[in-house]
């Protein structure tokens, strides 16, 4: 490969600066990419902001350097002269993200004056790159459904009982007969390598000091190896006395001997589940991302692509990883019920669905014998008035409540407060996804700011049982939440005139 090819030297390179001629430098290799400049997923103008110098450590902030083997072949043109380094141009400045680096140096709160979540976001929101903090914080169209994910959870009221006895409190629960510290676990989050240069190793050591459990995204900055060999790693040091695993989110990728070659790869690491995201057969409108990707496109002179070019792009091309296009072939369209037939052959572990959004589709997941899903609207990032995960629930509660018990029940979005973990608790959850907390955590304080993060939601959570009169979370029942309000506003087939087939 590029060991036979001739040594290009760096003044070479850093001609091809142009949308007509794109090279760039990966690993100490030149690639030429201006046919691929109108299919990167994440827009040309992030490519050719790097064009004609050596990207490797922008491209590493959000995918593992083997993504290189996804571009068009005939790319690779040879290993860049080392003696030449120093010829190649220096990437233009970031004119969306400038303020990142005086951003950086700004002084933010030591990590024990965060006392609940919305401090971890406005730390991170001082020290984070502009264009992460959107990325994080983004949210579907006009946000409606982000803020319903947050509101619910201050529409439901506890009903406590007194005079029982809370002195001490077990905040354990287990997810497949894996126990943990607490009924939450950090959700899966694509290119973490954008909010901290720790990337997923760093939320993984947070975790596993914490003995909370962790799924694992797809589109991760690093591999499913590296992340999990983090994970030993971290376990070795502690002696094995974590009680931590992990988990992975399973975007499907449209090739499926390449799914299947991934879940081999996933299965072999030792990850305890797949965590199949079903709410994203194409990427939502995220729009504060669009006006950024907008933005940067006419900073780099770049005229607007036509809509046409866009949905060519998009077809097959885009993932949901940093600014939610970027790796071609990483999810597909086009899967059905019907594949969870090959997935069970392929994999032997619990299966999940994330992303169930009505009771008719969680009846199917217990009808094709999913182990578990997972009620969410992808963090208010996919469908614009999409339904909260509790309001979810409560229609399962009510048109097929025999699947509790059946599959175990994950809730996610909008979770700030260990006592919102309680109420899903009452309502029939095993436990519950937190996505932005952990990740401003991680972008203020890295791996100390996860464990502080763990610390401040499993505080509400013991205090919240007490207040409530539980010591454990076996004795949460339905009747300690009035979620009235909720279920006033609950969709009902008579009220739409139809006749329920639930
Ligand atoms: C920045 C960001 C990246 C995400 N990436 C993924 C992903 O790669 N795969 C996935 O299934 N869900 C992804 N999600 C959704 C989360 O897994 C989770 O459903 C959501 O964040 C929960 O809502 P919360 O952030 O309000 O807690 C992402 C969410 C955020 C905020």
């Amino acid at each position: 490969m590029s060991g036979s090819m001739a040594a290009i030297d760096g003044a070479e390179v850093a001609k091809h600066n142009t949308k007509r001629s794109c090279w760039i430098v990966l690993d100490s290799k030149v690639y030429d990419v201006t046919s691929f400049l109108s299919k990167h997923p994440g827009g040309a103008a992030i490519i050719l902001k790097q064009a004609g110098t050596d990207a490797t450590e922008e491209f590493k902030k959000y995918h593992p350097l083997d993504y290189v083997n996804d571009l068009p072949p005939g790319s690779l043109l040879g290993p860049v002269d080392p003696n030449t380094f120093g010829e190649l141009r220096t990437a233009k400045e970031e004119k969306a993200t400038s303020a990142s680096n005086a951003d950086t140096e700004k002084e933010i709160p030591h990590p024990t004056l965060c006392v609940s979540c919305a401090d971890f976001k406005k730390a991170a929101k001082a020290v984070m790159p502009r264009k992460s903090y959107i990325y994080a914080s983004t949210s579907a169209n006009t946000g409606h459904s982000l803020r319903t994910n947050l509101d619910d959870w201050g529409r439901i009221n506890f009903r406590p009982r007194v005079m029982r006895d809370v002195g001490d409190v077990d905040t354990r629960r287990a997810i497949f007969g894996h126990s943990s510290l607490y009924p939450f676990y950090i959700s899966p989050m694509g290119t973490l390598g954008a909010i901290h240069s720790g990337a997923e190793p760093e939320m993984v050591r947070g975790a596993v000091r914490k003995g909370a459990h962790m799924v694992v995204s797809t589109a991760s900055s690093k591999s499913a190896e590296q992340i999990m060999q983090t994970f030993h790693d971290e376990q070795t040091r502690l002696k094995n006395a974590s009680p931590t695993q992990l988990f992975y989110q399973f975007y499907m990728p449209v090739d499926r001997k390449r799914a299947v070659a991934l879940m081999h790869i996933v299965k072999k690491c030792g990850y305890k589940g797949l965590w199949i995201t079903v709410d994203t057969p194409v990427l939502g409108k995220r729009t504060a991302d669009r006006v950024l990707q907008a933005e940067e496109t006419l900073a780099v002179g770049l005229e607007e692509e036509s809509t046409a070019e866009w949905e060519a792009a998009e077809e097959n091309a885009f993932s949901p990883a940093f600014g939610g296009r970027v790796v071609a072939g990483q999810l597909s369209p086009h899967t059905t019920w019907r594949d969870l037939a090959w997935i069970r052959k392929e994999w032997d572990g619990p299966i999940v669905l994330k992303g169930i959004q009505c009771a008719e589709d969680a009846k199917l997941a217990c009808e094709y014998g999913c182990d578990g899903i997972l009620l969410s609207n992808h963090g208010g990032r996919q469908l614009h008035t999409a339904p909260s995960a509790l309001m979810t629930l409560l229609e399962i509660r009510t048109y097929c409540p025999e699947i509790i018990g059946k599959m175990e029940i994950f809730l996610d979005g909008g979770l700030r407060d260990g006592s919102d973990v309680l109420k899903a608790l009452c309502l029939g959850a095993t436990a519950v996804g937190v996505g932005r907390p952990f990740l401003y955590a991680l972008a203020a304080y890295g791996s100390k700011g996860v464990e502080r993060c763990v610390d401040v939601l499993a505080d509400e959570l013991a205090l919240g049982m007490r207040l409530l009169g539980v010591t454990a979370l076996d004795q949460l029942r339905p009747e300690m939440v009035n979620a009235s309000r909720l279920l006033n506003e609950m969709w009902r087939p008579e009220a739409a005139g139809l006749k329920s087939r639930l």
